[in-house]
């Protein structure tokens, strides 16, 4: 199909779309057309499964496998789609579900917005930052309802946590950290070499807008998240998660710097991504967000074994994935004129022989609340309320992650400017905030 059919459908949907969009209510049955069902795709799809008011109508895969066990899942046999156009020029559908690779997301959320279809769409938003302000705008003008599949932000347990964080109890946080730890030496996901693609077609299909490149099952299904032209890397893909938990913990928007170092220095396989990465953002607050990842070594990244934790000057919160707990700074002695030699009596929550300090405070339940969030789209769709993960939220935090990226591949400290969505001291890294699509892909 070329460009202009292809934006054409895109419109003519569109405009028909719109005029039948349905006006639901409380009692009403979401009708869904789900466009990817992988790993996640699947995992969403059996959340929204939960509720007698999410109806799946429509579905869409490269992969014929994964559309059979899709239509198994279903309560009424769903319409099968090759193309995801026409999924999202179907009238019968009122919400669009998106759960591709990362590169693909963009094309297709803002082509279901110009159809007149709410959006569930996976994490991070985009592959780019210009992308995602191009979903954000594309949101707004169609006046479409967006979820973004950041499924912390619908946990109550997350929720009491950040409730915590927000209370002034730790005082004043200036350093809080997050981690994707797993130890993948030596091989990793290995050293696939190029091979025929199933079909051309499919292959095709799912390079989309990405550079035409030989088939590799290491780039495709799943793998796709340690190549840069489909994913961020773990960054992105983790760290996403993580970095936004944290700057709702700390109330915080968007980094006025970020600066990066790592490789890809001990796993031997075929990824571009690094193994061993370093990211810092500086943050108003002042407040140092930082994301480790470390693929050669399974140690845990703090005491407590917590995937994030937030150091304020009164305590140290840790937020597990189905916990979090605070373990408060314990004060020895008064504060002693600066002078006083090797004062080692201030602050000392831990020690070389105390390695675990006692939990005072806490609280116990899930990060992973996929049912939470999926139920919160299905009443914003009905009541057009903003999601817990909306559009703009996603975008800003996944923002931080793809500059993350362009600081590790530029070297340097970067300095953002979030309003204009543009590194001031750095061109190079400018032109990296997105890439050319492969013709005749564009953003609709
Ligand atoms: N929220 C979470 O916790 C979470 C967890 C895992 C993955 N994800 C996100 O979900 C997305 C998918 O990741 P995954 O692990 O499921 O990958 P996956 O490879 O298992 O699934 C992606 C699916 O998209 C399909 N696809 C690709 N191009 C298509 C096209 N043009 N038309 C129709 N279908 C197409 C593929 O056939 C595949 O089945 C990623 O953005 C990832 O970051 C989110």
């Amino acid at each position: 199909m070329t460009d202009f059919s292809r934006r054409d459908l895109a419109r003519g949907a569109a405009l028909t779309a719109l005029s039948y969009s349905r006006i639901l209510g409380a009692n009403d049955r979401v009708r869904m057309g789900y466009i990817g069902l992988g790993n996640r795709g699947a995992q969403v799809h059996d959340a929204f499964l939960e509720f007698g008011d999410a109806e799946t109508v429509a579905i869409c895969d490269l992969r014929d496998d994964y559309l059979d066990l899709a239509t198994k899942k279903s309560r009424a046999t769903p319409k099968r789609y090759a193309d995801y156009r026409a999924l999202i020029g179907d009238n019968n559908i009122d919400a669009v579900m998106i759960a591709t690779p990362d590169h693909w997301h963009a094309i297709m959320m803002i082509d279901a917005c110009n159809a007149g279809k709410d959006v569930y769409v996976e994490k991070p938003l985009s592959l780019t930052v210009f992308e995602g302000r191009k979903m954000v705008e594309a949101a707004e003008r169609t006046k479409r309802v967006v979820q973004v599949g950041t499924q912390r932000r619908s946990s109550k347990m997350i929720a009491e946590a950040v409730d915590y964080a927000r209370s002034g109890e730790l005082g004043q946080v200036t350093v809080a950290r997050c981690y994707d730890i797993q130890n993948e030496w030596p091989n990793g996901i290995g050293n696939l070499p190029d091979e025929n693609p199933p079909t051309d077609e499919m292959w095709d299909r799912w390079l989309g807008p990405a550079p035409k490149i030989p088939y590799n099952r290491n780039r495709a299904f799943y793998k796709f998240r340690w190549f840069y032209n489909y994913s961020g890397g773990q960054l992105t893909n983790f760290g996403v998660h993580l970095v936004d938990t944290l700057r709702r913990c700390l109330q915080l928007e968007s980094p006025r710097k970020v600066t990066a170092i790592g490789g890809h220095w001990v796993i031997k396989d075929n990824r571009e991504i690094p193994d061993t990465l370093e990211v810092m953002w500086e943050y108003d607050g002042p407040t140092l967000i930082t994301f480790t990842q470390i693929n050669g070594n399974a140690a845990p990244g703090n005491l407590q074994g917590a995937e994030m934790e937030l150091r304020g000057t009164k305590g140290t919160m840790y937020i597990h994935e189905n916990r979090w707990e605070v373990v408060p700074e314990r004060f020895t002695d008064k504060l002693k004129p600066a002078n006083t030699p090797l004062d080692r009596t201030l602050g000392r929550a831990y020690s070389s022989t105390k390695k675990t300090a006692t939990t005072t405070i806490g609280g116990k339940g899930s990060a992973y609340a996929d049912i939470e969030h999926a139920r919160n789209f299905l009443d914003c769709v009905k009541s057009r309320a903003k999601c817990n993960a909306d559009i703009l939220t996603g975008h800003i935090s996944t923002s931080a992650t793809l500059i993350g990226n362009i600081a590790h591949k530029t070297e340097t400290m970067l300095k953002w400017d979030a309003k204009a969505e543009r590194f001031t001291n750095n061109q190079a890294a400018n032109r990296l905030l997105h890439y050319p699509y492969r013709a005749p892909y564009k953003l609709g």
